[in-house]
């Protein structure tokens, strides 16, 4: 898989992607919006063990965000199980220095739609915090609807936060 875009390119996760991985992914400001399954700080070690999984995944789910030739971020989707199995969660991160360039609005809806056509899905939604509008403008900008303010949702940084629920439905 191959989505050639005009602004980057989403492609798989390769084992030479570590150290533009652990230098991108090494950011506090990154950290904030996402679980905190990711690591902080990021070492090299991390980009090594995620890139293993990603790169052996059954099914691959994972994928690299490439600007300028280099991993500059990622993307992905979590696969819902049981009577959730045409549902899946989505996540995405990009490195810093590219922000506000339209990467991630272009990313997002090329790869939402690559999932739809890829997975037996009906669903793709996201949780981004509500401390993060950038996340959900994204997100608005691909398709996704509005569907509620999930109150106390989270615990980020010893800060307890709302999220908003975003879904696009097929
Ligand atoms: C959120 C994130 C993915 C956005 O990526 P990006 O490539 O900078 O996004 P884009 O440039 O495509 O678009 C951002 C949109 O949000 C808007 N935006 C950016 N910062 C904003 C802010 N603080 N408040 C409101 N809107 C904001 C931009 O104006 C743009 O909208 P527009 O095209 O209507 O002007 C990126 O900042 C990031 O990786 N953050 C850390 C990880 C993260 O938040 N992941 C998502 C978890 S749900």
């Amino acid at each position: 898989m191959q989505l050639v875009l005009e602004r980057c390119t989403i492609r798989p996760w390769r084992l030479d992607d570590a150290e533009s991985l652990a230098k991108h992914a090494n950011n506090r400001k990154v950290w904030l919006a996402l679980r905190d399954l990711f690591p902080h700080p990021y070492a090299i070690q991390d980009a090594h063990q995620f890139l293993q999984r990603a790169t052996t995944e059954q099914q691959v789910t994972n994928f690299c965000i490439e600007v300028d030739g280099a991993a500059a971020g990622g993307i992905g989707i979590r696969l819902g199980q049981d009577v959730h199995r045409h549902t899946a969660e989505f996540g995405y991160w990009l490195a810093e220095k590219f922000w506000r360039r339209g990467i991630m609005s272009e990313a997002v809806a090329a790869f939402t739609d690559f999932c739809f056509g890829h997975f037996p899905l009906r669903r793709i939604y996201a949780e981004p915090f509500a401390n993060n509008p950038a996340s959900a403008r994204v997100l608005e900008k691909a398709g996704f609807v509005f569907e509620g303010c999930l109150k106390n949702n989270v615990i980020k940084d010893g800060e307890l936060l709302d999220s908003l629920l975003y879904a696009r439905t097929k």
